[in-house]
């Protein structure tokens, strides 16, 4: 129901089950994510009947399917979470499932209508990341997305036998509205 030039971002269904098993314990995908260890269909239906619940003010996390806006493949989800209400920030974290698709341009289009929400929808003032220094591809999408660089955790990865570091990037409610003024979505970029 938020569109971009490539994806729409929609509601999270427990019928996304089957897709998100078919593309969730792939190590060339998981590497670049938290922690890479299989994931049982049971520990993911758990995950999304929560994810599929959740509100983001009550539980402080929001979770969306990220579709192909002409096709309605299933290509992974994008989240908000660790949303404080205080602070009016939260932290973003994305998926594309398939590593076929990476590299299309979905992930830095799926970023950019995250952002439209977070900032436009649910009013944050900053959304911050985490991803390790391995994912150039990462960066680059969140670059493009209007993210800046702000730091990095010294060896806070383990991955694949070795320490890397964790680079840490945020945005500002202002930045984003300089390149998508209200009354400008995203999809019309
Ligand atoms: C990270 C991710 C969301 C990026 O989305 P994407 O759709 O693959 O990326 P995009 O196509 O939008 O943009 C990628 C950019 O990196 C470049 N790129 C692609 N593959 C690359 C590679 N192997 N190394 C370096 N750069 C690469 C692309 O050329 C593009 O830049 P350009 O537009 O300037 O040419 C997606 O790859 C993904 O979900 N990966 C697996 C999980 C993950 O990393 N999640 C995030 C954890 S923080």
């Amino acid at each position: 129901m938020y569109y971009g030039e490539k994806v729409k971002l929609r509601a999270l269904e427990m019928s996304d089950l089957d897709n998100i098993m078919k593309g969730w314990n792939n190590f060339e995908m998981r590497r670049f994510l938290a922690h890479a260890m299989p994931m049982s269909q049971n520990a993911e239906r758990e995950w999304l009947e929560r994810a599929t619940k959740a509100k983001p003010w009550q539980d402080g996390n929001i979770t969306l399917a990220v579709e192909d806006k002409k096709t309605a493949e299933f290509l992974g989800t994008v989240s908000l979470f660790d949303m404080s209400k205080q602070m009016q920030r939260a932290e973003f974290g994305i998926a594309i499932h398939n590593p076929e698709n990476f590299g299309k341009g979905y992930g830095t289009d799926a970023t950019k209508v995250m952002l439209w929400i977070g900032f436009q929808v649910l009013g944050l003032n900053s959304i911050y990341l985490y991803t390790a220094s391995y994912n150039v591809r990462g960066q680059k999408a969140y670059e493009k997305s209007g993210f800046k660089r702000i730091g990095e955790f010294r060896q806070a990865v383990f991955m694949e036998g070795q320490f890397h570091d964790l680079i840490a990037m945020d945005i500002l409610k202002d930045e984003f509205l300089e390149m998508y003024p209200p009354g400008r979505v995203v999809g019309e970029v």
